[in-house]
């Protein structure tokens, strides 16, 4: 693994996941998270199109997995993971690929996207925030060692009318 450098964020792409992405991605799952997937679910997600990798090159500095679940013509997208490596966080890397996977629900019919954060985790709550995402309730003991949740909901209509 390479140093990372910021003058070099132009080189970073975002694209779909490939398998051959998964040892990098877990890798980081498990530097990032204390109870983190084991490879089995990530590959259950490769073929979704909102799994996706930041990488330069070869070298995958951080990935969101999230999908779309039909519910009555209005489907819901739900970010189920997101990770950038340490030393390459504060470069908007964590923003680009959420808006990337955003994007890539809108395409696949999402009405409204939700997700899980811990309440401790501000970095992660302030990003969601600054994209548009409202808490929306808060789940009591959530996580295994007992930390509560924070639900928030972005309405994606709302989102695309604010952007244009
Ligand atoms: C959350 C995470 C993905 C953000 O990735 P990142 O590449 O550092 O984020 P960005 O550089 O794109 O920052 C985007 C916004 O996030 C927020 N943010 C990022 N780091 C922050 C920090 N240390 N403190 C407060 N807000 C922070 C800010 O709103 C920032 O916008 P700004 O740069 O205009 O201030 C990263 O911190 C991470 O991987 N954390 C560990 C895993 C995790 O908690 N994932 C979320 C699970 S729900």
């Amino acid at each position: 693994m390479t140093e990372f450098d910021d003058a070099l964020a132009d080189d970073v792409v975002v694209r779909r996941a490939e398998r051959a992405d998964l040892l990098d991605v877990l890798r980081i799952e498990r530097t990032c998270f204390t109870e983190p997937w084991p490879y089995s679910a990530f590959e259950l997600f490769v073929d979704e199109p909102a799994f996706l990798v930041a990488a330069r090159g070869t070298d995958v500095l951080g990935y969101v997995v999230a999908d779309v679940m039909p519910n009555h013509g209005n489907d819901i997208g739900h970010v189920k993971d997101l990770a950038v490596r340490p030393e390459a966080r504060g470069n908007g890397l964590g923003r680009r690929l959420l808006l990337h996977a955003l994007t890539a629900m809108t395409i696949a019919g999402a009405a409204v996207v939700k997700l899980e954060v811990r309440v401790s985790n501000e970095p992660a709550r302030q990003l969601y925030e600054s994209v548009g995402f409202n808490p929306a309730r808060r789940v009591p003991r959530y996580y295994g060692d007992g930390e509560d949740a924070v639900i928030m909901v972005l309405d994606l209509h709302n989102w695309h009318s604010q952007k244009t």
